[in-house]
């Protein structure tokens, strides 16, 4: 097929040949029929009910009958469907196919001739797995309930019914009924205050796909940055959160300067409870993010730098399955790190780098190098898209880019980034429809180019490739010699932190030698006071610390720290670390007992796998 291609040895190209072939594009992930009928445009009306924990409405989707099926398949999961009308206001039979534990159950819908629309009236289950219902206590505020959904990957489903597949797009809009005294947040145009009534009406006008769903609701104030971007919080949290998100607005215009104009009016933040599961997600026009990147020193922004990046790399084009993730993040990643180094410098960015290589470096190894998983192109079907979330799909997939980058060139690769994104906007990308475009636009014009970038050893093969680029360490260097002194006995009152940033701690911390002891801990920590510090990131790496070396007077603020922070990237391998002893498991499952509550159905998903 390409040039590239045959660069490789024969054998390795047969094999991945045949494997490119089988249905690359089919996405195993949803029930739905949208090749012959698609839903275009989804009119949602639902209600809040947080005194039963229910979202219940009817959701009328406008299809367009492309092939003249007659039915139309959406995805539900745990969704009770009460009833369903056509578009002349009759009553229809549907089915609903068994519950599939990973895809959940197909609903079918008998179509008439020419029927324009039709509407569902549903309820969500006893455990959408999708939304998390706080407490007032789970707030920061502590006085009013709130609920978050997460859609993706494919959990719109729990809370819509919809074809729920990335590569299916649709309009939408929405009205939420609220108790009174909260504000509904959608990833859609937003109020800025609350309604006297409770009820919210949301307009998206850009075609997304329904993993981009997306519905907040509690006591939340909105605070402007610039004329375009804005950050939303609890009163509590507000000032906050606003102070170390100030320079969302200039974050746009650097964005827009590399990749071309942002697409959707507003962006602006919601800054969650403790509880959401992950850093951030990319809903439109408004990023979700978690309150663990409130450092108060700005140096955990660039998640929101990924975050809006992805308003290009995923939101206006699409992985076309999730075999295709690496198109999302592997892009996103590359294009954040590319806003770090326009905001701060490239010894800044290369920091970012060199920790995301090593990154990349761990998940190769937790998954073994010669592991399926370990392409970018992923093989999913049958199983959990999740098992796609690895620094594999992000950390590879932009070193592939990076790659790509030196060997063109920069001018040439924003040139090319540029056209990409032009020309799919609002659309979808596979893996496959991806190669022909890089090499049709960018390396047919280059032999050299075309033999120094190996498209199948970076996509259709395992592990790192030779010539994966190698991060400048610069402003590491210090870091690493200090952390090997301190390793060798250097007292902690003798190092040099000064003006080290996160990274340069996050860099020293890893570099620790993995049976550093309890004493040399507690050393570190009378200088520098880590168990108390309020950067996540370090708290994190020192709580693994802790638990590695034994250092039990971190342990209460590890345990403070396990309790009301919610997000999965943080819990997993403290509680993977604890369940390796005896002791350490039955703190784990005293600690999880009383913190399962508080982390949101994905994350208890994940941890319940990790603690029994
Ligand atoms: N889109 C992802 C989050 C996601 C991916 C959720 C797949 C569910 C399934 C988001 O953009 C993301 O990558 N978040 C990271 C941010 C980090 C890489 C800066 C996170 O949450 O840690
Ligand atoms: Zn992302």
């Amino acid at each position: 097929m390409l040039a590239a291609s045959c660069a490789n040895n024969e054998s390795q190209h047969n094999t991945t040949a045949v494997e490119k072939k089988a249905d690359p594009e089919k996405d195993w992930h949803t029930h739905s029929n949208a090749d012959s009928v698609v839903a275009r445009h989804l009119n949602l009306d639902i209600r809040v009910d947080f005194d039963r924990k229910k979202i219940n409405g009817q959701a009328t989707w406008q299809l367009e009958n492309k092939l003249q099926a007659n039915s139309v398949v959406f995805d539900t999961k745990d969704l009770r469907i009460d009833s369903i009308l056509d578009d002349q206001g009759r009553k229809v039979s549907f089915t609903q196919s068994p519950d599939d534990v990973i895809i959940g159950s197909a609903l079918r819908v008998p179509l008439n001739p020419g029927q324009q629309s039709l509407t569902i009236y549903y309820e969500t289950g006893d455990a959408p797995i999708a939304l998390q219902w706080l407490e007032p206590a789970q707030t920061f505020g502590k006085k009013h309930p709130f609920l978050y959904t997460q859609s993706e990957s494919i959990y719109a489903r729990s809370w819509i019914p919809c074809q729920d597949g990335p590569g299916i797009r649709y309009t939408y809009e929405a009205t939420v009924r609220t108790p009174k005294g909260l504000m509904a947040l959608m990833s859609a145009e937003n109020p800025q205050q609350k309604s006297a009534d409770g009820v919210y009406h949301f307009k998206m006008d850009k075609p997304i796909p329904a993993y981009l769903m997306a519905l907040a609701v509690g006591d939340i104030a909105f605070k402007a940055v610039d004329e375009r971007t804005g950050v939303y919080a609890e009163p509590a949290l507000l000032p906050k959160a606003h102070r170390e998100l100030e320079d969302i607005g200039k974050m746009v215009y650097t964005a827009e300067a590399l990749y071309g104009p942002y697409r959707w009016g507003r962006y602006d933040v919601l800054v969650l409870p403790s509880g959401f599961p992950i850093g951030g997600m990319e809903n439109p026009r408004l990023t979700f993010a978690t309150p663990t990147i409130l450092a108060g020193d700005k140096s955990l922004v660039n998640l929101i730098a990924h975050e809006l990046a992805h308003n290009w790399s995923g939101n206006l084009v699409t992985n076309a399955t999730w075999n295709d993730f690496w198109l999302n993040e592997g892009f996103t990643v590359y294009f954040e790190r590319r806003i770090t180094e326009a905001t701060y410098d490239k010894d800044y960015a290369d920091m970012l780098w060199e920790i995301g290589y090593q990154d990349m470096k761990t998940a190769v190894t937790d998954l073994g190098d010669t592991s399926r998983d370990t392409w970018l192109k992923l093989d999913l079907k049958g199983r959990d898209p999740d098992i796609g979330l690895t620094d594999i799909a992000y950390e590879k997939g932009a070193a592939f880019l990076h790659l790509i980058e030196k060997t063109v060139g920069r001018a040439e690769m924003d040139k090319f980034l540029r056209a990409y994104f032009e020309h799919h906007a609002f659309q979808t990308i596979s893996t496959e429809k991806f190669i022909i475009y890089l090499y049709d636009h960018l390396l047919k014009q280059n032999a050299e180019w075309q033999n120094k970038i190996n498209i199948d050893a970076w996509v259709y093969a395992p592990g790192i490739p030779d010539d994966c680029p190698r991060p400048d360490d610069k402003r590491f260097r210090s870091a690493g010699a200090q952390s090997k002194a301190f390793a060798e006995g250097l007292a902690a009152g003798k190092l040099d932190t000064q003006n080290w940033s996160t990274y340069e701690w996050m860099y020293f911390l890893r570099q620790l030698p993995n049976d550093i002891s309890a004493e040399k801990l507690a050393d570190l920590d009378r200088h520098f006071k880590i168990t108390r510090t309020g950067n996540s990131e370090i708290a994190d790496l020192w709580f693994l610390r802790s638990l590695k070396a034994g250092y039990t007077a971190a342990y209460p603020a590890m345990k403070e720290f396990l309790y009301v922070t919610g997000r999965q990237k943080f819990l997993e391998p403290l509680y993977i670390e604890m369940m390796k002893t005896p002791d350490g498991a039955a703190m784990a499952k005293e600690i999880y007992a009383k913190a399962r509550p508080n982390y949101h159905p994905l994350a208890q998903k994940t941890i319940d796998e990790i603690v029994h």
